[in-house]
């Protein structure tokens, strides 16, 4: 068995550790895996608050983390403690004035300001651009653990928050598969994802769905109208489809909602894709919109392991002087991989990869 080193082995470190972007399930589960680790090795462990934000306040926003507050509760627990935030790139800050300021020294000096020998950031391809070049900037040495529900960061096999985020679109399959049985209705479900259609496909499958709808696949209406038709002419009275919220119109635009102060968010190509099914089948359609709901969910065994894999081993990186790396999961293990490739490198559904492969031998249409 792999010893577990001491502050006799390695020198005293005090690390710090932020989640940063949009929230998923596993973040406390990385959390509490590193501050075990750390603890092992005899080093103290601050956790900044919501992300890069807490080394913008002053005083810095921080809470000292070690096992008498970081206990297995916080492995069941959605969310992240440590909070965080998806918005004010430090580079390009959007102050109340309106203006964009650079605002990365002072990021940097509440780095300095904490004493911190090192820092490990979860994030997803965004974070981890603005913190690698916080670290370049400021020099100091930084570590990433990947984390989105979208999958879709390069160089790993899975993020921390997928695997939830999947298994809560099948649970909402699960429950619309009998209601649209008993109506005779087609029920079409939108999940999120961003540009990659990882947790449709992934649910599409697992939840029984007829139709699954990709930002990589282009459909057309009339296919999967024939799809609905193929499955009333086989005797079943319903259909479930899947629709990935960054799937694109007709006319290739993306359905976006328009908020207060002009921010553009997905949301609504469900709505759009049941009526073009209600028109072009006569088809009772009714459509239910995922949200945020795939986010905030416990999170699964696989993501919980995932996570404390993860948290153990971007410990044991700083341990060994391994910097600007990204920990990763590939072929049943963690590997680490610089953290510019991962970012480089962005994942979404390959068109001859193994799931889309299945999809296709199970009949499942693409709409193309
Ligand atoms: O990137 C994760 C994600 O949940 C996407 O799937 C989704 O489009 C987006 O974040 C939603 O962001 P927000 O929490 O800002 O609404």
């Amino acid at each position: 068995m792999e010893p577990l080193m001491s502050a006799t082995t390695t020198a005293a470190k005090r690390i710090g550790i932020l989640t940063s972007g949009g929230d998923c399930a596993g973040l406390n589960a990385v959390i509490r895996a590193a501050v075990h680790r750390a603890t092992g090795y005899g080093w103290e462990v601050v956790g900044i608050r919501e992300g890069t934000q807490g080394l913008l306040h002053r005083p810095v926003q921080y809470v000292p983390l070690n096992l008498s507050n970081v206990d297995g509760a916080m492995m069941r627990q959605g969310g992240t403690v440590l909070g965080t935030t998806n918005r004010g790139d430090p580079f390009a800050y959007p102050m109340a004035d309106g203006t964009l300021k650079d605002r990365s020294d002072e990021i940097i000096g509440g780095y300095h300001e904490l004493g911190l020998d090192a820092l490990i950031g979860i994030g997803g391809d965004g974070s981890f651009a603005i913190l690698h070049k916080l670290a370049q900037k400021g020099g100091f040495p930084m570590v990433g653990v990947p984390k989105t529900i979208d999958n879709d960061l390069g160089m790993t096999e899975v993020s921390v928050g997928y695997d939830t985020a999947v298994a809560v679109a099948v649970e909402a399959l699960d429950r619309l598969q009998p209601t649209a049985a008993s109506h005779q209705r087609v029920m079409v479900l939108e999940v999120m994802g961003r540009d990659a259609g990882h947790i449709a496909l992934a649910a599409g499958i697992a939840g029984g769905a007829d139709v699954i709808l990709i930002p990589e696949i282009a459909y057309s209406i009339e296919r999967i109208a024939a799809k609905i038709q193929e499955v009333r002419a086989s005797g079943r009275n319903f259909a479930l489809v899947v629709v990935s919220e960054a799937v694109k119109t007709l006319e290739g635009t993306g359905v976006k909602k328009l908020l207060q102060g002009g921010e553009k968010r997905y949301g609504g190509i469900g709505d759009y894709i049941g009526e073009k099914i209600a028109d072009a089948t006569g088809a009772e359609t009714r459509v239910t919109v995922l949200g945020h709901v795939q986010r905030g969910s416990m999170p699964s065994p696989r993501d919980r392991l995932i996570a404390s894999a993860f948290g153990v081993h971007a410990v044991d990186l700083i341990a060994e002087g391994k910097f600007d790396r990204m920990v990763a999961w590939s072929n049943r293990g963690v590997i680490d991989v610089p953290i510019t490739d991962a970012i480089a490198r962005y994942s979404c559904v390959e068109l001859d990869s193994a799931l889309v492969r299945t999809a296709r031998g199970l009949n499942i249409s693409f709409g193309d």
